[in-house]
């Protein structure tokens, strides 16, 4: 939540900035700002509420001649503390105008800061927690200890500060400079020639260089054109502690690509993403096929004595959670919970040593998953994480890491990442079943040479795109669209209903189909759209004969049935006003088709009620607050 950007280098501070606010407007959209530093210590200043649209033309309106400079940050907001307007929107800037500040995150202690700085007699002029912070740096720069020492300044105020935040700060009297920090929200440091970025993520300067450094808990950073110095808040050295890395993906891979959304994008780079996460997790050695993990710091010794698995994430990625506990109790028999992040660590989860929590997040900075990660942690569980962005903190404070490798996801909506985290859920589960011994190497074996045939299967399925479109744009203006599914079916059904719901603005729920009998069945009326996800004519045929049953009983009452069904499954035929074909597919590996056409469905809906799929309104792609 929030994109944050600074630049000290050669160039126009102003343009890099905006672009670089404009490939991290996803993270963020109530308003944007900009500070320039220019040469003769003058801070330009522009942040309007809204899109970054808004800014530019505020921008374009009053000239950008103030705006020369090589030294700048910019923010893009997603509101906490404040409505999103004008006077909230960052940058802020300390009473003498020198100081200003971005921030991602929340200082939880702003209040008693706050009413120690209007005891001082410091007059505030926003709502936001960020505020308080600028006018403590405002203040230690005036006088006292630190007086006349900014970077003394910024370090004796974020020594005070509790709560998530990365904060940037420039000054006035310190042009080709900035300082940046970061406690639990991510910040990462672009390193290119005579030049150098600090971001939320390096999407902002992939344009510019692909060196990156990754900021650990507690660290600062201060950056010139030429330079990087890492610290902790007391201002020691940290050198040893940072992550150097190189960005394996390119420009294009943060682009549209000409589509118009990157959902859109994200959608067919499915299966490609599929694919990638396969890459190189399965070797042949003597004892047969194995599959290898990205960093195991976990004893074979200990997936063996494991003796439960918690599954903690959120929304989408709680969805796979929910399809990696039929894989990994199948597979290993060993018991699996799957638990909202958000919930896990308020009830009080039995863990212990034994217990192994995999946590799964896109963004690898999700705050619920990462707070229930610590506490998984501090009960001696071991935890592995599944994740799509290198180096986040999520997998920094795990014990074992599996990446899913399907580039940036910048669409709002969790699509390719979704795929790619049940494509990893699976590899978890087999490398949990080989080293238990519930699976024999051979059948590992063929196991993932199902997995490697599903990246073709998936392309196939974008082919009923068009089909899918139709109905969706049939069905755009109805105000209910319900989802049901057994066994791994009702995740995807859960999965289908947030994707309508949170970029279509519209009323969906999904269903266990056998709970319909139960309360929701009552909701049926003429001409209720209900997409029925049906299980594979060859699994289990109960499976698919209780799913028919329910599609007849809700039929029978009026509902207009839209079935997702395999291909020659000619049973389901009488039963739907509309049938989508998908291919054939292991029971287990089926939810990475019969995912698909239900994202392609609510783009489609919320394309046609006039919306933009990339950034639903009151959403940021990365929630980093509680
Ligand atoms: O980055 P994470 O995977 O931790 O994010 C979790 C959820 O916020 C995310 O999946 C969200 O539900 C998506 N907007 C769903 O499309």
């Amino acid at each position: 939540m929030c994109g944050i950007v600074g630049y000290v280098g050669y160039r126009d501070a102003l343009g890099i900035v905006v672009d670089a606010l404009r490939r991290m407007e996803y993270r963020g959209y109530d308003s944007a700002g900009v500070a320039i530093l220019g040469g003769s210590g003058a801070l330009a200043v522009e942040r309007k509420a809204g899109r970054l649209a808004n800014l530019e033309a505020e921008l374009a309106e009053s000239g950008n001649e103030r705006f020369a400079g090589t030294t700048g940050m910019g923010h893009t907001r997603w509101a906490t503390h404040g409505a999103p307007t004008d006077r909230n929107a960052h940058p802020h800037r300390d009473v003498t105008e020198k100081v200003a500040v971005v921030h991602n995150g929340i200082i939880e202690n702003f209040a008693p800061l706050r009413k120690e700085l209007e005891q001082a007699g410091v007059e505030l002029r926003s709502d936001t927690d960020t505020e308080v912070a600028v006018h403590l740096v405002g203040l230690a720069y005036a006088a006292g200890p630190t007086a006349g020492d900014f970077v003394a300044s910024a370090l004796s105020v974020l020594r005070r500060l509790e709560g998530a935040f990365t904060l940037v700060f420039t000054h006035a009297d310190h042009p080709g400079m900035i300082i940046a920090a970061r406690r639990s929200t991510p910040l990462v440091v672009g390193v290119g020639v005579d030049e150098m970025f600090i971001a939320s993520d390096v999407t902002a300067f992939i344009e510019h260089t692909r060196e990156a450094v990754e900021l650990g808990q507690d660290q600062a950073v201060v950056i010139t054109a030429n330079s990087y110095a890492v610290t902790d808040f007391d201002g020691n050295a940290v050198d040893g502690k940072t992550r150097p890395f190189t960005i394996d993906w390119d420009l294009a891979a943060a682009e549209k690509g000409g589509h118009d959304y990157f959902m859109l994008k994200e959608i067919e780079e499915q299966p490609a993403g599929v694919a990638d996460t396969l890459i190189g997790h399965f070797t042949v050695d003597e004892r047969g096929g194995r599959i290898v993990l990205d960093e195991q710091r976990l004893a074979e010794q200990e997936l063996r004595e494991f003796d439960k698995v918690f599954v903690v994430a959120c929304g989408s990625s709680y969805h796979a959670g929910l399809l990696a506990k039929y894989a990994i109790e199948h597979w290993t028999r060993l018991p699996v919970e799957v638990e909202l992040a958000s919930e896990f660590r308020y009830r009080d989860p039995v863990l212990d040593r034994s217990t192994l929590v995999v946590a799964i997040s896109q963004s690898g900075e999700t705050a619920d998953t990462l707070e229930a990660v610590r506490h998984a942690k501090d009960q001696k569980a071991r935890v592995l994480a599944i994740c799509n962005t290198n180096g986040a903190q999520i997998p920094r404070e795990s014990d074992a890491v599996l990446y899913t490798r399907t580039g940036p996801e910048i669409g709002v909506a969790s699509t390719k990442a979704f795929l790619a985290q049940v494509t990893a859920n699976f590899l978890v589960g087999l490398a949990l079943a080989q080293a238990r011994g519930t699976k024999y190497p051979d059948e590992v074996a063929r196991e993932f040479a199902e997995l490697e045939a599903m990246p073709k299967l998936v392309a196939r399925v974008l082919e009923t795109g068009p089909q899918v479109r139709a109905i969706a744009r049939e069905l755009a203006h109805v105000p209910t669209v319900l989802f049901l599914g057994r066994h791994v079916g009702y995740p995807v059904a859960l999965e289908g209903a947030l994707k309508l719901k949170e970029l279509a603005y519209m009323h969906a729920e999904g269903f266990a189909a056998g709970e319909l009998k139960h309360g929701p069945i009552a909701l049926i009326e003429d001409g209720l759209p209900v997409i029925v996800v049906m299980p594979s004519p060859k699994g289990r045929a109960v499976l698919h004969s209780k799913l028919l049953s329910n599609i007849r009983e809700i039929q029978a009452r009026g509902a207009r049935t839209i079935v997702i069904a395999e291909e020659g499954d000619d049973t389901v035929r009488p039963f739907a006003d509309d049938l989508i074909e998908i291919p054939s597919a292991p029971t287990l590996f089926q939810p990475l088709l019969s995912t698909v056409p239900l994202q392609i469905f609510a783009a489609e809906v919320a394309q046609a009620r006039g919306y933009d799929v990339d950034k639903p309104r009151n959403l940021a792609k990365s929630v980093t607050v509680e």
